[in-house]
């Protein structure tokens, strides 16, 4: 790859690979980086449900785990531990938006908002408060993402080593007193970290497991508050007069999600020599799929470079639609996660007004698709008090 194509993928990735796409007279094209990325719709599914593709381990947890069954368990043993949090979750949200004041930093306020709501579930209250601190510190430095300019990469990434040790050493004292399964009712997992030790081979290291906490706090904490800023930055910046909005919030985040999926790439390795796309591909050759380039399909989607949400009320107006990939290896928490983001949303939204400064909806690249930082201006509406009918004040 020149140098300029380069230059021109860092300027703006999701338009370069559309680009691409666009001139790309094969199914498959390259990207700047070596792996491939299956342009057509129509075969890109084919990637992410053909058991084929999916005969290993998934990319998301790597090599850390012994088996694609271990894998599995734990995904799902988090997920319902999350599930079962959503009340709680809900309940804590009024208190949240309300501590985010009339003038918020975005997007970092958004996985803030998260990590309020769900601090119980991620480590139960009675786990060390030293440990807490941590891990809200390192929401705050920005390590729920791949922050995409260096500065702010090397804030957050310098806790990384720190927490992961704290972290380690916590799974270690649970391992050890093994309480993770007798210290709450029926063992019934207290937090994230019970759930993922318990879901770890025994043989499993400390550290890996701690790994495994890590990325599924940064998927809960991280992907949904960056959602949620997506979200509120596209209603504001396409309907500027603020909420109400002509759109109930589910359409709105499933909008938000279908113009910048927070993962906009997702791999699968070729298992054996073949031909696909017309093309031949050697074993371990990674094939990409774009939920962006599938959410901006024009064959598949009407109009699909407009931010519509009505779109999602319209009788087949919708395509492919992977925000949390398909197949055998998707999202464990998609539904949850979609849960989150809209509640979030539906009580910022709720009785303010709200208006953004600074809003650009040109997405930053850096592992995943984030927004560039804006302001929020959220004011409560003074509650209408009903007129006075006649004869109903008091005597
Ligand atoms: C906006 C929020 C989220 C987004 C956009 C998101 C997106 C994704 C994507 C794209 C994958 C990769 C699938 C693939 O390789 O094809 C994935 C995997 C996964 N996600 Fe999420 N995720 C979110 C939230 C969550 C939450 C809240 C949880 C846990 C409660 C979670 C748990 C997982 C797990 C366990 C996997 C691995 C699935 C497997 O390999 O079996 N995610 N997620």
């Amino acid at each position: 790859m020149s140098v300029r194509e380069m230059r021109r993928f860092r300027r703006d990735p999701l338009r370069y690979i559309e680009d691409r796409a666009r001139r790309s007279p094969a199914a498959v094209f390259q990207l700047p980086w070596g792996a491939w990325c299956v342009r057509d719709t129509e075969q890109a599914l084919t990637v992410l449900h053909d058991p084929m593709f999916h005969g290993g381990m998934s990319t998301f947890f790597g090599d850390m785990l012994p088996s694609r069954a271990a894998q599995t368990a734990l995904g799902r043993a988090v997920r319902n531990l999350v599930r079962a949090h959503v009340p709680a979750y809900r309940q804590s949200l009024s208190e949240a938006a309300a501590g985010l004041g009339p003038v918020s930093r975005w997007p970092g306020a958004g996985p803030m908002l998260v990590y309020r709501c769900t601090a119980d579930v991620l480590l139960h209250p009675g786990a060390p408060p030293a440990l807490r601190r941590q891990l809200e510190q390192a929401v705050a430095a920005g390590l729920t993402a791949r922050q995409p300019r260096m500065r702010e990469r090397a804030r957050a990434e310098v806790l990384r080593p720190k927490l992961l040790a704290a972290i380690t050493e916590q799974v270690r004292v649970r391992r050890a007193e093994g309480n993770w399964a007798e210290g709450s009712l029926a063992g019934e997992p207290r937090d994230v970290l019970d759930a993922v030790i318990a879901a770890c081979p025994d043989e499993l290291p400390d550290g890996t497991a701690a790994n495994l906490y890590v990325l599924l706090f940064q998927s809960i904490v991280g992907n949904i508050g960056y959602a949620v800023a997506w979200a509120l930055l596209l209603a504001c910046v396409h309907h500027p007069s603020g909420p109400p909005w002509p759109w109930p919030a589910d359409w709105l985040v499933r909008e938000a999600g279908r113009c910048r999926p927070f993962v906009w790439m997702v791999g699968r390795p070729v298992p054996h020599a073949l031909e696909f796309g017309g093309l031949p591909f050697a074993a371990g050759t990674v094939l990409s799929v774009s939920p962006y380039l599938l959410h901006h399909d024009p064959h598949r989607w009407d109009r699909p470079e407009m931010f519509r949400p009505e779109r999602w009320n319209e009788p087949g107006g919708q395509g492919p639609y992977l925000p949390f990939s398909a197949g055998p290896f998707t999202c464990a928490g998609a539904a949850v996660a979609h849960t989150f983001i809209t509640e979030a949303v539906a009580v910022l939204a709720q009785d303010a007004r709200l208006t953004v400064s600074g809003g650009d909806a040109r997405p930053l690249i850096s592992g995943s698709v984030l927004p560039r930082p804006f302001t929020l201006h959220r004011t409560l509406k003074t509650p209408v008090r009903p007129a006075p009918t006649k004869g109903s004040g008091p005597r």
